[in-house]
């Protein structure tokens, strides 16, 4: 698939995760293959147009960090125009727009008229970046305020009419956070409203499997995977070969997971600094644990480390503890072995609110923007 000139490797996208899709978790991922774009965590238009440095180290990038959208926050039309003039002199492949929930002022005071007056002017930004720049701007979008206000289909085809490249469309709305199931009926509403450019649907996709359910039932261009692979760093290459090929490859061994958490710790620390490098990773690395079986103590430890030092000293103690779950090998016993991730899209109804419990956790944040 392509955004703009770009022809993509894969149509499999990461979702920008503000706190976590930085440089070294993108080259990570990337290097495990299957990712076909990435995009930053979203960047204060302004703060970068000041050249902060913390939007600066958002935006910070790498030869081997391709293709790359920059993901842009704000809502003054001349600051949106600026920041993706700079975006695009930086290098970036793209830039893409969060419109975490752009009606909300509209649906407060009832929609109408007031709405279209809000589409013109989301038009009118997304016009001014367009003819800014040459690179392809996009833009994310959950599928509107609550069930009885599924704007992103009128949303999306004014912003095609204004000259975005593609759509990303979280499927749930505002009013739904995190909780309830990825609506799919609702982003294939958003695909079946544009005219031509590519809508990569996304939410929940923690499977191969789940991948390919969302392309066949919305008809969506591509597949976008944030939680996902905090999880499962490899789901891009497992989705990428299950939708070539209709196979699935294995699960990464225990060694497979630590060494790619490895290379992410050590990243961590190339790119903070020795001293806020694995106090940054205290928060990522529980995300591995996950899937390493019985973790207790290594949940305990991990948050605690303050040096490459510190990692070792906790990764050596666990793997030692872990060793009386597993068999010769190093794997799991069976009794302990983990079961699949299912998306909530993939379980029956009732299913649905009995897993409610055990779905994919959100990390802390201002999730209401997203
Ligand atoms: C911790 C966290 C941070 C997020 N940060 C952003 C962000 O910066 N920009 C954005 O558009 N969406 C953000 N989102 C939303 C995700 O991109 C994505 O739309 C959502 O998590 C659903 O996809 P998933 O189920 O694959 O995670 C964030 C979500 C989470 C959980």
């Amino acid at each position: 698939m392509r955004i703009g000139p770009h022809e993509l490797a894969t149509n499999l996208f990461l979702s920008p995760l503000a706190g976590y899709t930085n440089l070294p978790f993108r080259v990570t991922l990337r290097e495990l293959g299957g990712l076909g774009w990435a995009t930053t965590d979203l960047v204060n238009a302004r703060s970068l147009l000041e050249r902060n440095h913390t939007a600066l180290q958002l935006v910070a990038s790498s030869p081997e960090d391709r293709p790359l959208a920059i993901q842009l926050f704000g809502s003054v039309p001349e600051e949106m125009r600026d920041a993706a003039i700079m975006c695009e002199e930086m290098g970036a492949q793209s830039v893409d727009i969060n419109m975490g929930c752009p009606v909300k002022k509209v649906v407060r005071i009832g929609g109408g008229s007031a709405m279209m007056t809000e589409l013109d002017r989301t038009a009118a930004l997304v016009r001014s970046m367009v003819a800014a720049v040459k690179i392809p701007v996009t833009a994310k979008m959950r599928l509107g305020w609550d069930d009885d206000n599924l704007t992103a289909p009128d949303l999306a085809r004014v912003l095609e009419d204004a000259g975005v490249a593609a759509v990303f469309v979280h499927g749930r709305t505002r009013a739904q956070g995190f909780s309830g199931r990825v609506n799919l009926n609702g982003i294939r509403g958003v695909v079946a409203a544009v005219k031509h450019i590519p809508v990569i649907g996304n939410g929940d996709v923690t499977t191969p499997e789940a991948a390919r359910h969302m392309l066949d039932e919305t008809g969506c261009a591509g597949v976008s995977i944030g939680r996902g692979a905090f999880y499962d760093p490899w789901i891009f290459r497992r989705t990428d070969h299950f939708l070539r090929t209709g196979t699935t490859l294995p699960e990464p061994s225990f060694a497979e997971r630590v060494r790619v958490m490895q290379r992410h710790f050590d990243r961590y620390c190339d790119f903070y600094g020795e001293e806020r490098g694995p106090r940054l990773f205290r928060k990522v690395a529980p995300w591995y644990a996950k899937r390493f079986g019985p973790a207790k103590p290594f949940k305990q430890d991990v948050i605690t480390i303050n040096s490459r030092a510190d990692f070792a000293a906790v990764l050596a103690r666990y793997t030692a503890w872990r060793a009386q779950f597993c068999d010769e090998t190093g794997e799991l016993l069976p009794r302990f072995a983990l079961s699949p991730l299912t998306a909530s899209f993939m379980q029956a109804e009732d299913e649905a609110a009995a897993s409610e419990r055990s779905a994919i956790p959100v990390p802390k944040g201002p999730v209401d923007t997203w």
